[in-house]
């Protein structure tokens, strides 16, 4: 069995895809700075899992910090998935995204090159696409032309990745574009954990929903999409754990292997709404607001390469990732601080 780090272990998408790989058998360790997250999520990993890892609270631009935790271990692959990820904060702080995403990678990967490791999973994003040129997008489509710096990150790291490639052809990089991850593991114990207000749509309805929030604001409805709001390729974050499992397990030989992780299926803002309103039995006050700046009408995956080389599929829909992120949301008003 493949013994595998990663780093962001304690955030949203490492949580669930550390269940998902524990299940599994696999011997994991976790690097996390915890700057997005706490430890009782790992705690919580362990109490779903009943399995133990190892966790290094440590900063993966912490070159002595990472020298120790490869000479401990012997990994055979990393996953990659530390990092800022605010697309607003990113345009006010783009020096601190440049750092944390691009440096941190950086030492990430001279201490992989330094140990002999070198499988990575990278945390890519649909926003590499920018502006898409077509609908749904494959991942032959053309990247670049991201609008904030956030994004900016992702698409710069694909082509360092690319490059260290090209320099060296035994590595094995894989590049998981995802779309819009959302619901939560179906215990109800681990989810998403936002501080402050939540940028993104589900957490935010979610919210609405627990009475933590008055009323959505919904960004647009003069969009050229059916119902004029903004359309997403919603995924839930377990079947996106389980695309990373498939991604170490099918992807064995070196090269660059590039993958869209989307279920291929475009939701309108409003569709959102009512699939939660269903979930949760609630009606959720909602109103109409300008478009936010930097979005795009419409966003959502051909998920077919994913299908075919990785032998993985979305399996779940609309219905079970609002139950799930209600079940989250309700079982834990204030996240992991309850
Ligand atoms: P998250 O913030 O919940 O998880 C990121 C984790 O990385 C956190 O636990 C944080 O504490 C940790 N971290 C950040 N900087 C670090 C550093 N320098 N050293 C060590 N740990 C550090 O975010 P997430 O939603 O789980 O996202 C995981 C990855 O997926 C990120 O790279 C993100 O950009 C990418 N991604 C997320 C989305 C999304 O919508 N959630 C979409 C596309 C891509
Ligand atoms: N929206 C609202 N009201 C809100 C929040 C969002 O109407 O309060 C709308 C947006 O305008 C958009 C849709 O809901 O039409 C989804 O917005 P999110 O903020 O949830 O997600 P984005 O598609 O904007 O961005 C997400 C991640 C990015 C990532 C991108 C592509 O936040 O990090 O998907 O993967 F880059």
């Amino acid at each position: 069995m493949e013994r595998i780090l990663l780093t962001g272990g304690a955030g949203f998408i490492g949580s669930h895809t550390l269940v998902e790989l524990l299940e599994r058998g696999y011997r994991v360790a976790v690097v996390d700075n915890l700057c997005n997250s706490c430890e009782e999520a790992l705690a919580r990993v362990r109490e779903i899992t009943g399995k133990d890892f190892d966790f290094y609270l440590a900063d993966v631009r912490d070159r002595a910090a990472m020298d120790r935790i490869f000479s401990e271990n012997k990994f055979d692959s990393v996953i990659h998935f530390a990092g800022l990820k605010a697309v607003g904060e990113s345009c006010e702080i783009p020096l601190d995204y440049y750092d944390n995403n691009i440096y941190g990678t950086l030492v990430l990967l001279e201490t992989m090159k330094k140990y002999n490791v070198k499988k990575i999973v990278f945390s890519s994003s649909a926003t590499v696409y920018g502006t898409p040129e077509k609908l749904p997008l494959d991942e032959s489509c053309k990247t670049g032309g991201t609008t904030n710096p956030y994004g900016s990150t992702k698409y710069y790291l694909e082509g360092i990745l690319t490059d260290l490639y090209k320099s060296d052809p035994t590595w094995n990089v894989i590049l998981l574009r995802y779309f819009n991850p959302v619901g939560a593991h179906k215990s109800g114990r681990i989810g998403e954990d936002p501080k402050g207000i939540p940028n993104n749509l589900m957490p935010y309805v979610a919210q609405v929903a627990s009475g933590k929030l008055k009323k959505i604001n919904v960004f647009g409805n003069d969009y050229p999409t059916p119902d004029g709001t903004g359309v997403r390729d919603y995924i839930h974050v377990v079947d996106l754990a389980a695309g990373h499992v498939a991604a170490i397990e099918k992807c064995v030989k070196s090269g660059v292997h590039i993958f869209n992780l989307g279920t291929g299926v475009g939701y309108s803002v409003l569709d959102m709404i009512h699939a939660f309103e269903k979930a949760c039995g609630k009606k959720l006050p909602y109103e109409i607001c300008g478009r936010r700046s930097g979005d795009i009408a419409a966003c959502y995956a051909c998920p077919d390469k994913a299908e075919k080389y990785l032998g993985w599929k979305a399996q779940f829909g609309i219905e079970e990732m609002c139950r799930d992120q209600w079940n989250w949301q309700s079982k834990n008003p204030n996240g992991y601080r309850d």
